[in-house]
């Protein structure tokens, strides 16, 4: 069995944070969300918050030596030893090269980056659904997840809220970042012998069930 150190990498609402949630689940490991990361702080009024909302708002990514001090940061808290899944770090070669330093230093490796390959068309339909926890970030779709009562977190009772980035010319901006930017790394980890692509859609089943099919066949461990 393979202790799971993963990243999650795809395009802006290629469903990287619902698999991610799902898999945590399963795993019993811990998700580390960048953007969720920089939304806690813009929602706390810190300055890195006040800082990344000028590029998160127009849709640009947070410039990489803030974003891997964070991470690294996060990284270094007791409870990621158990295993984690990195869910939108790293998104460029620089950061995929500090996390290389950084996990050097802590003393850990990437047992995979799963690929979500999901085609631009579907993203756009999968962003503009989307809502968001206000308490614990769960995401909901309003015609493919929708919570049980409207406008409440089936998880935590917190009230759901559309996201600022996801207008949709805000949205096109995030698409363009990732092909020049992100996608490359699809290739850098390709070449060190850890990427899984992870079919658009697996199945029907949801995302519990895929990713439970995903973690046997990569014999990943649940603590
Ligand atoms: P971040 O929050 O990471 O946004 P993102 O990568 O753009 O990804 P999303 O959260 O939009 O989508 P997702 O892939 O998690 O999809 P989800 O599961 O929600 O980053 C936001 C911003 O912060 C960035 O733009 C940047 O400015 C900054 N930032 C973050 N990290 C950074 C970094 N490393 N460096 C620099 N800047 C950084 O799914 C989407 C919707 O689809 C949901 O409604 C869901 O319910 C639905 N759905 C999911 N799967 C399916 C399915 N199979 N079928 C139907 N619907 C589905």
């Amino acid at each position: 069995m393979k202790k799971a150190n993963l990243i999650m990498l795809g395009a802006p609402g290629s469903g990287k944070g619902t698999r991610a949630v799902a898999l945590c689940e399963i795993l019993g490991i811990v998700q580390v969300s960048t953007g969720d990361l920089f939304r806690n702080n813009i929602k706390g009024g810190t300055e890195l918050g006040r800082l990344a909302k000028s590029y998160i708002n127009r849709g640009e990514l947070v410039p990489d030596d803030v974003t891997a001090a964070m991470v690294k940061d996060r990284l270094s808290k007791p409870d990621t030893a158990g295993g984690f899944i990195l869910d939108g770090f790293p998104r460029t070669l620089a950061q995929a090269r500090a996390l290389d330093e950084i996990l050097g230093e802590l003393g850990g490796e990437i047992s995979y980056a799963l690929y979500l390959d999901v085609p631009d068309g579907e993203i756009v339909r999968r962003i503009s659904g989307r809502m968001i926890c206000s308490e614990c970030q769960a995401p909901y779709h309003r015609e493919f997840n929708p919570p049980k009562s409207e406008g409440v977190c089936d998880k935590c009772g917190g009230k759901l809220f559309t996201r600022e980035d996801d207008m949709p010319e805000t949205v096109q901006k995030r698409l363009e970042v990732f092909r020049s930017t992100t996608l490359p790394l699809v290739d850098f980890y390709k070449a060190k012998g850890v990427l899984v692509e992870i079919p658009p859609e697996l199945s029907d089943r949801g995302a519990v069930a895929d990713m439970r099919e995903v973690a046997e066949k990569l014999g990943l461990c649940a603590r």
